[in-house]
């Protein structure tokens, strides 16, 4: 049997914690060949709902769980960590934009992008969840000198999958029909979900909706479906979030299918005129653990437009933190 991956999942008592630990020690992520080792890390007052969690793991006699670290102390909880799932931050709540934490949840990236610097592997790869996902995920990134910015992705994943669900409905087929979706920019309203290069059982989507239904309905739908979920929950999305986490480490780790491609917020490297100085979604490869921007794309001037909003917003986002960038 191959030797057991360690991943770290930040939050594990919370509600994405709740629903995403269950499932990775089920082999949803890394496959049903693949044993884990979870290192579940949480603050003291979330110690006692840890301790419930981790029973439970035990109760699900997981075949490939092979042993659970709980820790309030992040040199432990990060020890050796081959994944680093930064999920332990505050929600929003109705009314708020999920730019609104920042100034409460920056520090834990702070902290915890050192904490990975000193105790993870030298391979880590890290996925930032916790809001606002994309600015937590340069904090982390760059409060970690010694390991590549290369290792630090937040998650889009979450709304490329909701992209996916709206097309699927509104054309009339199964998600597993389309390819090439992709989300542009910041986790946050300014985030551009784009069809223009989207597949649907091999046709164009736009062969299939219009563009006044795209601009009209499908962009802003997938912008506010954070806030639509929490207006109808009274919470943030929890499940999905974790089912997005699962899709995003998997296709990271594991590849993403030939002929298509899948959403990532990663440093941006210049592609398609971003500042390099922001975490930005892109469309991405994966093959071998590494991931690579998709090239090339042709963007009209309303995309141009839409892309450059939320690089603005991640710079100012980002003017918001600049102490916390040693
Ligand atoms: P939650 O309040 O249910 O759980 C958060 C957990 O994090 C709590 O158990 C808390 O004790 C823990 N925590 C807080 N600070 C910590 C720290 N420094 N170290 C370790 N653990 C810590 O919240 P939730 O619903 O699980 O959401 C968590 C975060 O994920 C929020 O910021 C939310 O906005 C964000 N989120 C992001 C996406 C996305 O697509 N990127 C989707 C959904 C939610
Ligand atoms: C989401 O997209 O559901 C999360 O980022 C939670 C939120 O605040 O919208």
């Amino acid at each position: 049997m191959k030797p057991a991956v360690k991943v770290t999942i930040t939050g594990a008592a919370g509600h994405i914690g709740y629903a995403l630990v269950f499932r990775i020690a089920s082999g949803a992520m890394f496959g049903q060949e693949q044993p884990v080792i979870l290192r579940l890390l949480e603050i003291p007052q979330s110690m006692s709902a840890l301790s419930g969690v981790r029973m439970e793991l035990e109760d699900c006699a997981f075949p490939l769980l092979h042993d659970i670290v709980t820790t309030d102390d992040a040199a432990i909880g990060f020890r050796d960590s081959d994944y680093a799932i930064l999920v332990g931050a505050k929600p929003r709540s109705k009314g708020m934009e999920r730019k609104d934490l920042i100034t409460e949840n920056a520090k834990i990236f702070s902290h915890q992008g050192r904490a990975i610097n000193d105790h993870a592997s030298r391979d880590v790869r890290v996925v930032v969840v916790g809001n606002p996902a994309n600015t937590n995920a340069l904090i982390a990134a760059a409060n970690a000198p010694d390991l590549d910015r290369s290792q630090f992705t937040a998650m889009t994943r979450l709304d490329h999958n909701r992209a996916l669900g709206q097309l699927a409905n509104k054309t009339n087929t199964l998600v597993a029909d389309i390819s090439r979706m992709t989300i542009w920019g910041n986790h946050s309203l300014t985030q551009y979900p784009h069809i223009d290069h989207c597949l649907v059982d091999g046709k164009p989507a736009l062969d299939l909706v219009t563009q006044d239904w795209a601009v009209d309905h499908f962009i802003p739908r997938i912008q506010r479906r954070g806030a639509e979920i929490i207006e109808a929950r009274g919470l943030s999305s929890a499940a999905s979030a974790a089912d997005a986490v699962v899709d995003h480490v998997h296709d990271w780790a594991l590849g993403t299918p030939e002929d298509d491609w899948v959403s990532m917020s990663v440093h941006s490297d210049g592609s398609y005129g971003i500042d390099e100085g922001v975490v930005f979604s892109y469309p991405v490869t994966c093959k071998a653990g590494k991931y690579e921007i998709v090239q090339g794309l042709d963007l009209d001037e309303f995309s141009v437009s839409r892309l450059k909003a939320s690089e603005d917003e991640l710079l100012g986002e980002r003017a918001i933190i600049q102490e916390l960038l040693p």
